[in-house]
């Protein structure tokens, strides 16, 4: 279980999350929606340490250990996953030669290079992803949407048990987001990994049962619900939900 407790994070001396609360159990589906720029990529990177973000003050606890210093290799170690809302291009290194590494060193085997490039071109077909793109600079002059499913390759191949998507869902074609929507749920049905889900649009939500959301206004989180909540923004955006909100409590 990941609980985010009284967490207020700075970044170049702005501050983002204030006292922010946030629980996610495991094998839990969490989707956090809320306007742009109120700190939802703020709360991913902070919990993978990102230099930029300061805390200052609470705690993030994972499974009864505070990981809130642990710095980002040791976070990845966990099982964390983070796949960035703009995945950064690495040059000199290829997909194929980083997630081999990887995954030697976590399962500390020398990776079958043949059985391990099968399962990457299988992996290109279930996606379609040009099976030469695993050899390539990672994410190199690639476009938005190949540099989203790209990622979730990776994340396929590392298995991980704690997985924080920040709107994997932008830049995807339709055809794309039916395919990446199918394959998170098989994994989710598979493995059962927590899953934070980061995103303005419902159809990515359409392919998973259940899941709770919860909505980040003024540095924290102001509202949370089952997966109506989610669709009653969608229809009448945050403004009318939380007016809505401010009348039930009066
Ligand atoms: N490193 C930084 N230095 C200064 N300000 C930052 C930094 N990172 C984020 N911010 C600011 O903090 C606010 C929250 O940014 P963040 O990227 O977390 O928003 P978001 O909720 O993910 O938005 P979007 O829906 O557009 O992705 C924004 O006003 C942004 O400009
Ligand atoms: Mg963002």
């Amino acid at each position: 279980m990941l609980k985010i407790s009284n967490l207020t994070v700075k970044a170049n001396n702005k501050e983002i999350l204030k006292d922010l609360n946030l629980t996610i159990n495991d094998g839990e589906i969490h989707v956090l929606m809320g306007p742009n720029g109120i700190g939802k990529s703020t709360i991913c990177k902070t919990i993978f340490h990102h230099p930029d973000y300061e805390i200052t003050k609470g705690q993030i606890i994972y499974n009864e250990t505070d990981i809130t210093n642990y710095d980002t290799p040791s976070i990845a170690d966990l099982g964390f996953y983070l796949l960035n809302q703009s995945p950064i291009e690495i040059e000199g290194v290829s997909t194929a030669e980083l997630l081999r590494s990887v995954l030697s060193k976590k399962t500390n085997t020398k990776v079958d290079i043949f059985e391990f490039n099968k399962k990457l071109t299988n992996l290109c077909t279930k996606l379609n992803i040009p099976k030469e793109f695993v050899h390539r600079d990672i994410n190199f002059n690639m476009s938005g949407g190949e540099k989203k499913k790209m990622e979730l390759l990776h994340l396929l191949i590392l298995e991980p048990k704690f997985i924080i998507l920040d709107e994997i869902d932008s830049g995807l074609d339709v055809d794309s987001i039916k395919l990446v929507g199918r394959t998170l749920k098989e994994y989710y049905d598979t493995h059962k990994p927590s899953i934070l889900i980061i995103t303005h649009h419902q159809d990515i939500l359409k392919y998973f049962n259940d899941y709770r959301v919860s909505i980040l206004q003024d540095g924290k989180i102001i509202q949370s619900g089952d997966k109506s909540l989610g669709a009653q923004i969608d229809m009448h955006g945050f403004k009318a939900n939380i007016i809505d909100r401010d009348q039930e409590n009066e």
